[in-house]
């Protein structure tokens, strides 16, 4: 009976991915049936409060502050996580990434070589951090032979990825002591390729806006080519709403997320106070790309905004006329079958989730 029990009833396969925001924890749990990704369960954890700030700020804490926040979520009751196997991202800015020219050369020598060039890009001791790398597949017609005497070389381009150890070791603690069981880490960006651009043609850009930071990657053939991070988010943007309204963070920030660029019925009108703060961010990240642009003589097709400060209301069609380019508010569930009742609340939430689904959906394919 046995036999038979076990080859008729599936096995339950599920993951988590988790994304530790400056200003909040993400969890998404994903179920796999068949080829399909199903999401089962997701949850969110302000941070602010435990570092003295508000909701939506973000907060630099301790590992012991952090613990006990990932046990909170963890335990919540209302999210009902049923498993502990997880895939966790890493902060982009605890990343270096680079890409290199060398001689190509056998895999196995490759390694070394790597680690040897390494050093001249990375600026910190190569000790100090953990390194993994990929060749970047060039198109035939790139393909350019470096002029060495004689002889010609065939090259190739690298991308090179460095993780600093001490994050690696504080994120392992934080599992050990939260009972999670982390199949791997990644940097948050792959993660966000990963539920966003599935299928899509580069090159593209995609703006993340968080709390205190909005980063910026230039993204083409799954690669990142080229990044940025700006000083600023949309704390910025609830502090210019608190001082122009004269009312408290907190305020400025419920403010901010229920009106958004929309008028309310008794003339409350945020637009100016976003649009200020927003409007300075999306000049930069237009320099940004125009140079990418002019360097690279190759067009961006379009930018994919993510991340919780793009859930304003009213934010895609404020960076659509700021932006000489197609805009897209990335849909991290695109390829994820989403309960019913769910569908409308994560059109609106759905962009903060982004980095936490890329991340249970590659804990899926590997478990
Ligand atoms: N519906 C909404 N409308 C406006 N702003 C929102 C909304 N939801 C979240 N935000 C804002 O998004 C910000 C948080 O975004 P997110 O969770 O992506 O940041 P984070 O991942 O913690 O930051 P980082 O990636 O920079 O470490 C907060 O400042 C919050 O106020
Ligand atoms: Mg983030």
């Amino acid at each position: 009976m046995g036999f038979f029990s076990n080859l008729f009833k599936r096995k339950v396969v599920n993951a988590l991915g988790i994304d530790i925001g400056s200003s909040s924890i993400k969890i998404v749990q994903l179920k796999k049936k068949g080829d399909k990704a199903i999401l089962e369960t997701y949850g969110e954890l302000s941070l602010g409060p435990y570092g003295g700030a508000s909701v939506g700020q973000s907060v630099n804490l301790s590992t012991e502050k952090l613990v006990q926040a990932m046990n909170d979520l963890l335990t919540e009751k209302e999210v009902a996580l049923t498993t502990r196997t997880c895939g966790l991202a890493i902060p982009f800015k605890a990343s270096l990434l680079s890409v290199v020219e060398t001689p190509e050369i056998e895999e196995e020598e490759m390694d070394n070589m790597v680690k040897m060039e390494a050093r001249k890009y990375i600026p910190v001791p190569i000790s100090e951090v953990t390194l993994d790398w990929s060749i970047i597949p060039r198109k035939d017609t790139e393909r350019k032979p470096l002029i060495k005497g004689e002889e010609s070389i065939k090259t190739v381009d690298i991308l090179l990825v460095a993780i600093h150890n001490n994050i690696i070791d504080q994120y392992k603690e934080i599992s050990e002591r939260t009972s999670l069981d982390p199949k791997f880490f990644e940097i948050e960006v792959f993660a966000s390729m990963r539920s966003v651009l599935e299928g899509i043609k580069g090159p593209i850009m995609i703006l993340d806006m968080g709390a205190s930071t909005t980063k910026l990657y230039i993204i083409d053939r799954g690669l990142v080519y080229n990044s940025h991070i700006i000083n600023r988010g949309s704390q910025d943007i609830t502090a210019n709403i608190a001082r122009t309204l004269n009312v408290s963070l907190e305020d400025a920030e419920i403010a901010k997320r229920s009106i958004g660029m929309n008028k309310t019925k008794d003339g409350i009108d945020l637009s100016e106070s976003v649009s200020l703060v927003a409007g300075s961010i999306f000049s930069e990240a237009n320099r940004f790309l125009f140079d990418f642009q002019k360097r690279n003589k190759q067009n961006i097709k379009s930018i994919f905004l993510i991340g919780g400060g793009s859930a304003l209301k009213g934010f895609r069609n404020l960076a659509a006329e700021n932006f000489k380019v197609e805009v897209i508010s990335g849909n991290p569930f695109e390829n994820v079958e989403v309960p019913a009742f769910l569908e409308n609340i994560l059109k609106e939430t759905g962009p903060e989730f982004t980095v936490a689904t890329g991340s249970a959906l590659r804990c899926l394919q590997e478990i």
